[in-house]
């Protein structure tokens, strides 16, 4: 190898990655940014819609599917995307978050090439800059089991994709002036489904989706809101769990389900009533005002309009904190269900590895210089005008960010807040463990990139080391989302096997832009392409990174 040029070595192991892939299916898209009028809640205003759509297309695809996506940025602004859930192994390049790519400018494309690899699921994708997330430019992902995987229950005779949450009359910029001169973006405006709203007094309006007696089909359900907690539910009928965020579930029926900002899951709804309309109703839960809408599920050749009366959500007092506790302890990783990797994150035995580290992250909320922000552990991130990733692999870190400002442990006054970019270094392998703790009145809810974790625990009060005897250390869902109750805890295990620079975030996007993020540092110190995919040859360069010499590529 030592005759070589650099730029052959280079093309050389270019192309040995891509040979690794080349068996699996491809999947093109080109995808045309723009703004254009919606009405979520029935008022008109500017949308970010995809090829003209909100929702975005969606893209269905099976595991190990290779996703390349050309996105034309029309906006004006600068613009990206991320594929919430799916984990982009060894591939933080193309995460879509600021601290791992150059923003997409106005008026230029970037060509998404992601492989989902061993995943299945219901996931979705939306945008990350500015407030973009509370206009548009969202959309489903669906990951099929191969051929040759089991699904743990019938094919049902269709699937249909429910994306819903809470919506703002308020254009995206309007809010992110809001947020940038120190005020809240302040409450929600209503809850849209699938783009659309409802009321039970509106005239028989089109039905959201249309079912044949006698017939099954699989929902997957995700909450794409800015900030609202929903529940959801079926007038008449039961709603059985078989799937969330890409890990099969023990089949439990429910009247109802709680979903939080950023989780996704699959129930199969069987058409075994008299066949006519019936409503399927959102609202919000643990919110000061309440919101709902609802949508029409009808029968085909069904004789009748939905009746008015909705069933009842779930209160929203103590006791209804207590019920959805419950309903998060019900969920359980169905451990006889083939995987679609035998063997996710180490292991199936997750209750017997030591834990390596813990970090205890706790949640604020604070003003600095008369503005609102919000941190963990006392740090509020700041996007750097260098991603970190690019900082990082091109030795210019010192320049950009430092390493662990944030602690493993939150301070004494954790509302003094530290402004700077947050990134925690953390050790290739680990196993590590993740302690959510609540210390505000409202509900929060936090999310992963490029991992799932096992949500071994949700409970009131203070976490303590003798809490770990409550784990699910047996069969607690894998999954990329947990939501965390006021004054409570929520604790996470997974092992750091995804070299890369991995977002972990609230799903709130208010609190998400006003700092309530941090990155964890994943590096893998073989730099092998065993580890990691080497940089991209269509990675955008900006901030320093530009004219720096390049890193000699990873190696086999
Ligand atoms: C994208 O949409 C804009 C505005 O409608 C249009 O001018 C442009 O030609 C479209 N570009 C592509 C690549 O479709
Ligand atoms: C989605 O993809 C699966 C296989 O990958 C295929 O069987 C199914 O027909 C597709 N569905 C749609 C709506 O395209
Ligand atoms: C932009 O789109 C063009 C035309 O499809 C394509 O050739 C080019 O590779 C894209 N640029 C990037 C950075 O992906
Ligand atoms: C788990 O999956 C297995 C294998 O597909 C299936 O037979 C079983 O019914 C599932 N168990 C539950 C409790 O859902
Ligand atoms: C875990 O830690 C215990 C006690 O420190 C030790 O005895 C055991 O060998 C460790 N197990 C593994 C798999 O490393
Ligand atoms: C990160 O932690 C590792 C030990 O896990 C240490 O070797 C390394 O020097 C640390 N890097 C920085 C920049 O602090």
């Amino acid at each position: 190898m030592g005759r070589m040029t650099f730029v052959e070595l280079f093309l050389c192991f270019s192309a040995g990655a891509l040979m690794v892939h080349a068996e699996d299916p491809y999947h093109f898209f080109e995808w045309n940014v723009t703004y254009g009028t919606i009405a979520p809640l029935g008022v008109p205003q500017q949308g970010i819609l995809i090829n003209g759509q909100f929702p975005g297309p969606k893209i269905n695809c099976t595991s190990n599917n290779n996703i390349v996506v050309n996105v034309f940025n029309n906006l004006d602004e600068p613009f990206l995307l991320t594929w919430n859930g799916v984990q982009h192994r060894k591939n933080s390049w193309q995460d879509g978050t600021l601290g791992t790519m150059c923003p997409i400018l106005p008026g230029k494309n970037f060509t998404y090439h992601f492989q989902v690899k061993d995943q299945i699921g219901s996931f979705y994708y939306f945008p990350t800059t500015g407030l973009h997330k509370a206009s548009g430019a969202i959309g489903g992902l669906q990951v099929h089991s191969r051929d040759l995987i089991p699904v743990p229950f019938d094919n049902p005779a269709d699937e249909y994709f429910l994306l819903l949450g809470d919506w703002y009359n308020k254009g995206h910029k309007s809010l992110k002036k809001q947020l940038d001169s120190g005020r809240s973006i302040g409450r929600p405006d209503g809850i849209h489904i699938n783009g659309k709203s409802g009321k039970v007094s509106d005239k028989a309006s089109e039905p959201l989706y249309t079912v044949e007696s006698g017939k099954t089909y699989r929902c997957r359900v995700c909450n794409v809101g800015m900030r609202t907690s929903v529940n959801f539910r079926l007038q008449g009928h039961t709603l059985k769990l078989v799937e969330m965020e890409g890990s099969h579930t023990v089949q439990n029926v429910y009247d109802s389900l709680d979903l939080h900002v950023g989780q996704c899951l699959s129930v199969l709804v069987t058409a075994n009533q008299v066949p006519k309309d019936y409503y399927f109703v959102v609202s919000s839960r643990f919110a000061q005002h309440p919101l709902s809408s609802v949508a029409i599920i009808r029968y085909l050749n069904g004789n009748g309009p939905a009746s008015p009366e909705l069933p009842l959500s779930p209160p929203d007092n103590t006791e209804g904190i207590a019920w959805s506790i419950n309903q998060f302890r019900s969920f359980r990783w169905n451990l006889t269900a083939s995987a679609a990797r035998p063997n996710p994150q180490g292991s199936y035995h997750y209750g017997q590895i030591n834990i390596t580290r813990t970090i205890k992250l706790a949640n604020s909320r604070s003003y600095v210089d008369g503005k609102l922000r919000f941190g963990l552990n006392g740090v509020s991130h700041v996007d750097s005008e260098t991603p970190l990733k690019l900082a990082e692999y091109f030795g210019a870190s010192d320049k950009v960010f430092k390493y662990d400002i944030i602690k493993d442990e939150p301070p004494q006054d954790n509302t003094k807040l530290i402004l700077a970019p947050n990134v925690l270094n953390a050790t290739f392998r680990n196993f590590v463990e993740i302690i959510f703790e609540n210390h505000e009145r409202t509900i929060q809810t936090y999310h992963l990139d490029g991992y799932s974790f096992f949500a071994v625990a949700i409970e009131p009060g203070r976490w303590s080391p003798e809490k770990r005897k409550n784990y699910n250390l047996l069969d607690a869902v894998s999954r990329h989302n947990i939501q965390v109750y006021p004054n409570s805890w929520a604790a996470v295990m997974t092992t750091l096997d995804n070299a890369g620079m991995w977002s972990l975030r609230s799903e709130m996007w208010e609190r998400v832009y006003l700092g309530q993020q941090l990155y964890f540092s994943v590096l893998s110190p073989a730099r092998s392409l065993r580890d990691e995919y080497n940089l991209p040859d269509n990675t955008p360069l900006c901030g320093i990174v530009p004219g720096l010499p390049l890193p000699p590529p990873y190696t086999a």
